[in-house]
């Protein structure tokens, strides 16, 4: 354990949060609450183990198709979690951020979210990113916006932009550790669904069986096993190979 590399920033696709209510006959939304508890716990987790970065998948641009019931009860759901999380980041060092556009949010939520990031702002131990109401295609838009907004204004020539300024334009910018290095996504699923299309360009993936609210610490820990015995090598040659 004392050997293991830890990974930078640790990306998760919570999945199943839905299989796991229906598998107990209960309703989703309380599939997302028994989501939201593993998480609470994760968080904590994550950051004893010394992992800089946690960002989840909490809410993705295509999840407004699903029925409004769902979304408002995931809607009510953030809104119970500001609170909790607060003390856990004020427990636990832990400093909040948001990728996506949160402006579809009602205020309170919006207001909620946002003095939660400015209160935890000097926090270090970890940053755990929430990604509101985002897409990995909706942001690399706005980046090219942005970008094109400097190019309109003569500020930029579109043969000067280079990957530094996309990856500069994105949300994950304002993070330390912008890419991750470990991807997981629960519930068997082996897609990315829109999240860091980017920013996964070298992630390391892995794709537990488990449902999300099942999801534990020692989940995680194996996670960081499988992490240790992959290669990691950027298009470049293997490190073991000295012919
Ligand atoms: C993930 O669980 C949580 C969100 C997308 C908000 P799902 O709700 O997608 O669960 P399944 O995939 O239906 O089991
Ligand atoms: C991805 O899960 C989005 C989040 C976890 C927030 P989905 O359950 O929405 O993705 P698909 O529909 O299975 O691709
Ligand atoms: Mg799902």
């Amino acid at each position: 354990m004392s050997e293991m590399k830890i990974p930078k920033h640790v990306a998760i696709i919570l999945d199943g949060n839905g299989r796991w209510a229906k598998r107990r006959g209960l309703p989703r939304k309380l599939g997302h609450k028994a989501g939201c508890e593993a998480l609470e716990q994760i968080v904590e987790d994550a950051a004893r183990l010394g992992i800089k970065v946690l960002s989840i998948y909490a809410f993705s641009t295509e999840n407004w198709k699903r029925t409004q019931d769902e979304v408002s009860a995931l809607m009510q759901l953030f809104r119970y979690y500001i609170p909790r999380l607060r003390k856990r980041c004020f427990e636990g060092d832990i400093k909040v951020e948001t990728i996506g556009d949160m402006s579809l949010f009602d205020e309170d939520l919006i207001r909620g979210i946002d003095d939660l990031k400015r209160d935890t702002k000097d926090f270090k131990r970890m940053t755990f990113v929430l990604g509101l109401n985002y897409g990995s295609r909706d942001e690399i838009r706005r980046a090219a916006v942005k970008l094109a907004e400097k190019v309109k204004a003569g500020e930029l020539e579109p043969e000067a932009i280079t990957e530094e300024m996309i990856s500069q334009s994105l949300d994950t910018a304002v993070l330390e550790y912008p890419d991750p290095d470990l991807l997981i996504r629960t519930s068997g699923e082996q897609r990315l669904s829109n999240f860091m299309l980017w920013q996964n360009a070298y992630a390391e993936m892995y794709f537990p069986e488990l449902l999300w609210p099942d999801f534990k610490k020692a989940d995680l820990v194996k996670a960081v096993e499988v992490y240790n015995s992959r290669d990691r090598r950027y298009g470049g040659r293997n490190e073991a190979d000295n012919g």
